[in-house]
């Protein structure tokens, strides 16, 4: 797999289980540097919503990655979600889904899907066009892995499902399940799988609320790029 050129030196990558805050944190902290901002699980909960729409077996690696190289979708970055298109329709509301994140999960694993769907995300990365904060599971590791600053958060599992759950309307047992469903399959899987960068800086956000965190983060980072 090619990396991209060590010269990116605008980027942040947040990294992180289900439901730790990475969206919330990540868009946040683009806004306040002014950066550009993007939610990788687009790509693969985009993905998933298409191929189910076009009646794809998702146990299929190979009809999985035709639906990636077909140009019915599309993944357009805003500041306040990343929003994803079919056939120029904006489905974003469907994908947002936890049960839509379970079958990301899913096709997540394919080492060819995950092939098609990298120089997409690295593009998101535009020089001179100011930074990038890019959250996902290997932004760091695998999508950008010289970015000058890297972070990981964590949280305790009932606080993401509390979270999660509410936003949603579900229950928090439900919600648990499916999260350390998902958790369970983005860690264990061989390609790309969710894990810390050794240099990433470790954020546990148990204990914090939205505001709380996005200011440490945003210390870390000023700190590191001296901004
Ligand atoms: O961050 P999220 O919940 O929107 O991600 C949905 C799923 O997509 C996640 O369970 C695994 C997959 N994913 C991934 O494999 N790699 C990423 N960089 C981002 C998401």
């Amino acid at each position: 797999m090619k990396t991209e050129k060590p010269e990116i030196d605008r980027v942040v990558t947040i990294d992180g289980p289900a439901a730790s805050g990475k969206t919330s944190v990540s868009r946040e902290v683009a806004r306040r540097l002014g950066w550009r901002w993007v939610s990788t699980g687009a790509f693969y909960r985009g993905l998933a919503f298409v191929a189910r729409q076009l009646h794809t077996d998702l146990k299929n690696e190979q009809a999985v990655v035709d639906v990636a190289l077909s140009p019915v979708w599309e993944v357009r970055l805003s500041p306040e979600r990343t929003l994803v298109f079919m056939n120029d329709e904006d489905v974003t509301d469907e994908i947002y889904r936890e049960e839509m994140g379970e079958y990301a999960s899913l096709i997540s694993q394919y080492p060819k899907v995950r092939a098609n769907l990298l120089e997409a995300q690295r593009r998101c990365y535009k020089k001179g066009a100011g930074g990038l904060v890019a959250e996902g599971r290997d932004c760091g590791t695998v999508v950008f892995p010289h970015a000058p600053v890297k972070i990981y958060l964590e949280a305790a599992t009932v606080s993401r499902a509390e979270r999660r759950a509410l936003e949603e309307g579900k229950s928090v047992d439900e919600t648990r399940a499916s999260q350390a469903r998902r958790d369970r399959q983005d860690s264990t899987r061989k390609t790309a799988p969710l894990q810390r960068a050794k240099e990433a800086h470790l954020v546990d956000t148990s204990d914090m609320n939205l505001e709380e965190v996005v200011d440490y983060v945003e210390g870390l980072i000023r700190k590191d790029l001296k901004i």
